[in-house]
């Protein structure tokens, strides 16, 4: 098993306390910097809570997070942060000159053999590592949120990441349990951007239309095709719909319901502003309660899964999906 012996977390958002909580659930020796004094400060007191979450979760065991926790480093310097660093992860807003800056900062302050990697959620890496000289060891590990829940992350390469550079980051986040799923080629927004945008804009349209109300289309997703997603890819999925002919029999009898329904799904490109203010006020409107405990009540629900997955997976990975 390949680990660090200290990773850096750039950003103390959302994304990086979730990545820095993955990190020091692991028992990996953690320092985490942001430029905002009143972030770093929230980010003290949430970094020790996610992690904690994580145990009453029943996703990480209490010795070997309490030993994160006491190696976890919060610091007011981005160079003490990065100084003996082995893996340096990105997590700053979705903002590539912002991104480029920092990054063209942390360069000459990391050492020879760091790995450096971004969070971002589509950008194109070449862009994003726009300004370094040395490129074999950049490269995007793009996770869900909340990071140190959902298993999966893209990694994508730069186009001139090197292949012991990509090996060295699937070994870290297989390491941390993760399922690090490598694309062949960038493009805008990965892959899960791409369908969870694809996704999301019928759904917003459904509920913009007035077909179904917010909270129920929530529920036919989730409750829905996501669930049937979670065992099955919807390749898969579809390749089970239709009995011993699989996919074959499948497109024979349902292709050209889908395809009528493609010519009529939405094919919007932007909302305007009246649009996001229905939208908004819709979801305000069925989600009431605070989003900490709403947030709670999704991070319960996903352990639930992923445990129930786990238990169910069969020992030699051989039905894949
Ligand atoms: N939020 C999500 O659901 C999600 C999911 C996957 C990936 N991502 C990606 O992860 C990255 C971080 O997202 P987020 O939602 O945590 O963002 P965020 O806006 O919540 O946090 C970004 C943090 O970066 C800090 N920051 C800005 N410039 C900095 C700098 N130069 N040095 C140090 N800190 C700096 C800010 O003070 C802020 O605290 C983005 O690229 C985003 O696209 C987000």
């Amino acid at each position: 098993m390949t680990i660090p012996r200290k990773v850096a977390v750039i950003g103390a958002g959302d994304i990086g306390v979730g990545w820095a909580a993955l990190c020091a659930s692991a028992g990996w020796p953690v320092a985490i910097f942001d430029l905002n004094p009143a972030t770093m400060e929230r980010a003290s007191v949430e970094v020790e809570r996610r992690t904690r979450a994580l145990v009453a979760l029943d996703r990480a065991p209490e010795s070997i997070v309490e030993r994160g926790l006491t190696e976890l480093v919060r610091t007011e310097f981005l160079s003490e942060a990065i100084q003996d660093a082995d893996w340096i992860i990105e997590a700053i807003h979705e903002d590539v000159l912002a991104k480029q800056k920092l990054l063209a900062a942390i360069e000459p302050l990391a050492g020879d053999d760091a790995l450096i990697s971004s969070s971002s959620s589509g950008l194109p890496p070449t862009e994003i590592f726009g300004r370094m000289r040395r490129l074999d060891r950049c490269l995007v590990t793009h996770p869900l949120n909340p990071p140190e829940l959902i298993p999966i992350v893209e990694v994508v390469p730069e186009g001139r990441t090197s292949a012991a550079s990509m090996n060295r980051a699937v070994e870290y986040l297989r390491s941390l349990g993760r399922f690090p799923i490598v694309l062949k080629k960038s493009i805008p927004g990965y892959v899960v951007g791409r369908v969870s945008a694809a996704v999301w804009r019928e759904c917003i349209d459904l509920v913009l239309r007035g077909v179904i109300s917010v909270d129920d289309l929530d529920r036919a997703v989730s409750l829905g095709p996501a669930i049937g997603w979670a065992a099955a890819g919807p390749h898969l999925t579809y390749h089970l719909a239709a009995g011993e002919g699989g996919i074959r029999s499948f497109t024979q009898h349902l292709l050209a319901s889908f395809e009528s329904w493609w010519q009529q799904l939405a094919h919007w490109a932007q909302l305007d502003p009246e649009q996001q203010r229905a939208l908004i006020q819709s979801i305000e409107r069925a989600y009431k309660g605070k989003v900490e405990f709403l947030r709670e009540a999704r991070d319960r629900r996903l352990s639930a899964i992923l445990k129930g997955l786990e238990q169910a997976r069969a020992p030699s990975g051989s039905e894949s999906g």
